[in-house]
């Protein structure tokens, strides 16, 4: 449990804070200022020395980078690869499936839509089947029919969304894990909501791919993400469709080596000051302790679902057996862009998702819209209850 003291200095080294109610980290959460810090320094040292000059200096800081991710992840530093956000971290890992033209991918319903974009690519281009698994009555994915679909069809990859990015449903991937585990199929997940937020375990997952944002729960900056690999994709060779200097050697006019960790899965510019900012993120993290972190966020989300509630006309969206940090709610006969306004002007930061992200949900609920309201750690139950009298008064007024 985080003490109130605790969640005071959190606030005091985070100055957006003082300025607005920030209920928006599912999209960007507020950066602490030992991030900032870490940031503006790298910066100066390029300043003053050259990129390359300051890359050098720093080197020893920027491999701490995947040690303290290492201790995040419960997994050894060659298993991470640096990513300049969720999506390239993603199709990285997409890239390296060795899929053939009839081959499927089984996901979920749930998953995030710039991964049924890329599914749909993979679909025209090269004839990929794209399978979704049932969805349990209480919401979230049925892992006996994820077995069942596994045994049917055996598909080239197992794709989950750990947390959608318009609900706070928790998919069960260790499960999920288990069962690809049982039938050696290779096993993406989507961690993009849940990294910072909920306390990870890559041994308890059990997946070969994980990929993830730092600028979300992680309280990192815009621009850096991750991807973690499996061991068993290490020594199996895949490796990204597209490689670099970095990834691989040019050992002979036709041949390279790819190297042996992870970094295959990066490419070798990015911006070192972010990647700093990115671990000093992590480590606050740890500082702050995940499993704290994972108690309060849900605690904070679970409080802001019973007001919302209990305001009539707000329909709260979200469903599952375990729910996380994101709560969305749908007022018929309300216009969302007003809803948007009328907070922003009281300078509380959420955001909106329109159906273009939430198809299938959406859809069978008959909704368009929903406001995403996403606490963090560091937010107050005061907040929550301000939040939650702004909407009650705007649905009174019209
Ligand atoms: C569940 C989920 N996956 C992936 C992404 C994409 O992340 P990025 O914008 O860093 O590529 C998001 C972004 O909101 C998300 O919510």
């Amino acid at each position: 449990m985080l003490a109130t003291e605790q969640i005071q200095r959190y606030r005091l080294e985070t100055p957006g804070t003082q300025h607005h109610i920030h209920l928006n980290n599912a999209g960007a959460a507020l950066m602490p200022e030992p991030v900032m810090e870490a940031i503006k320094r790298h910066l100066e040292l390029e300043s003053d020395h050259g990129g390359y000059e300051a890359a050098a200096m720093a080197r020893g800081r920027i491999q701490g980078f995947y040690q303290s991710l290492a201790k995040l992840l419960k997994c050894e530093p060659r298993n991470i690869a640096f990513a300049t956000n969720a999506t390239d971290a993603y199709s990285r890992a997409l890239s390296a499936v060795p899929f053939r033209k009839g081959d499927s991918i089984l996901t979920t319903r749930e998953d995030y839509v710039s991964n049924q974009l890329a599914f749909l690519q993979l679909v025209n281009r090269f004839g990929i089947k794209i399978r979704y698994a049932d969805t349990l009555p209480a919401g979230g994915v049925d892992p006996d029919s994820v077995r069942d679909m596994i045994q049917k069809e055996r598909p080239r990859l197992v794709a989950v969304t750990h947390m959608p990015t318009y609900s706070g449903l928790i998919q069960d991937v260790a499960a999920v894990g288990r069962i690809c585990r049982e039938h050696d199929i290779l096993y993406l997940v989507d961690g993009c909501q849940t990294a910072g937020q909920l306390d990870l375990d890559m041994r308890e997952i059990g997946c070969d791919f994980f990929s993830a944002t730092f600028r979300k729960f992680l309280r990192g900056p815009r621009g850096t993400g991750f991807l973690f690999v499996s061991d068993r994709v290490l020594e199996s060779g895949l490796h990204p469709l597209f490689i670099d200097l970095h990834s691989a050697n040019w050992t002979g006019d036709t041949t390279y080596r790819l190297a042996d960790s992870a970094r295959r899965f990066e490419l070798w510019e990015r911006a070192y000051a972010l990647v700093l900012g990115a671990r000093a993120a992590t480590e606050y993290a740890l500082a702050v302790n995940t499993v704290h972190i994972e108690q309060r966020v849900c605690q904070l989300a679970k409080d802001l679902r019973q007001k919302l509630a209990s305001v009539d006309k707000i329909e709260v969206l979200d469903r599952g057996a375990a729910l996380g940090g994101i709560v969305t709610l749908h007022i018929a006969g309300s216009s969302p862009n007003n809803l948007k306004a009328v907070l922003d002007q009281a300078t509380i930061n959420c955001s909106l998702v329109h159906i273009e992200s939430a198809r299938f949900d959406f859809q069978e609920r008959d909704i368009e819209w929903a406001l995403r309201l996403s606490p963090h750690y560091y937010n107050l139950n005061s907040e929550l209850d301000e939040v939650t009298g702004i909407l009650d008064e705007q649905i009174n007024r019209s």
